[in-house]
């Protein structure tokens, strides 16, 4: 099972980019998992634009296009901004849930996204752990025909919550990521067999 991590942050010292290579780590002790954790700020996503589109799809963009398309199994880090989740997280699934008009395999906007399944997980130095943007996110992944895994974690005091290691510290955080993870290969591996 290819399963796909990454967070929605591209700050240095995000709480989500250390929860995802924290997941990334679990997941990879996971026997029949394949693990590829991504980085957005590796990749060069425009604010999305229809007129930009126009001239042609981003390089970046169809490389992500392809990577999600890759993965039955998807686990996002999301931040919480202003009780929602960022920009940056938006305008990457806008862009790749775009049709690209010039290329024939890619008219279906959401053959990245359609059928996979996909697990929240957010980090947050507040008390809440940026549950509120999961509770906005999930719509939005509905709308992109993901399966959103019902049990999703919220890791609160971010700041305090990594060892030097850059794992989770807390033995309880851990357990209630490993449940994420395992059940969206759970889920993953069930849709891929019908
Ligand atoms: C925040 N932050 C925040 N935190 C939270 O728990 N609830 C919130 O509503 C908000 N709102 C908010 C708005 C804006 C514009 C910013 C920049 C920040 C704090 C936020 O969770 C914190 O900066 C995290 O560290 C961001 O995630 P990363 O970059 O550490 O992954």
């Amino acid at each position: 099972m290819k399963l796909l991590v990454f967070a929605g942050s591209t700050r240095q010292q995000s709480f989500n980019r250390q929860l995802a290579r924290a997941t990334a780590d679990l997941a990879h002790a996971h026997p029949g998992v394949e693990v590829t954790h991504l980085e957005l700020g590796d990749f060069d996503i425009p604010m999305y634009n229809a007129d930009l589109e126009a001239q042609g799809t981003p390089a970046d963009v169809m490389r992500l296009k392809q990577i999600g398309w890759e993965h039955p199994a998807w686990i996002i880090c999301a931040p919480e901004y202003n009780a929602s989740y960022p920009a940056l997280l938006k305008n990457t699934l806008d862009w790749i849930s775009s049709p690209v008009r010039a290329d024939p395999a890619w008219q279906d906007g959401f053959k990245s996204t359609r059928g996979k399944v996909v697990g929240m997980l957010s980090a947050s130095p507040g008390a809440l752990g940026g549950l509120r943007s999961q509770s906005h996110l999930a719509p939005l992944l509905m709308n992109l025909h993901f399966w959103v895994a019902p049990t999703t974690f919220a890791l609160g005091r971010a700041g305090d919550a990594f060892d030097a290691a850059g794992q989770l510290a807390d033995e309880r955080a851990r357990k209630s990521v490993q449940t994420v993870i395992d059940q969206v290969v759970w889920a993953a591996t069930r849709f891929q067999a019908t």
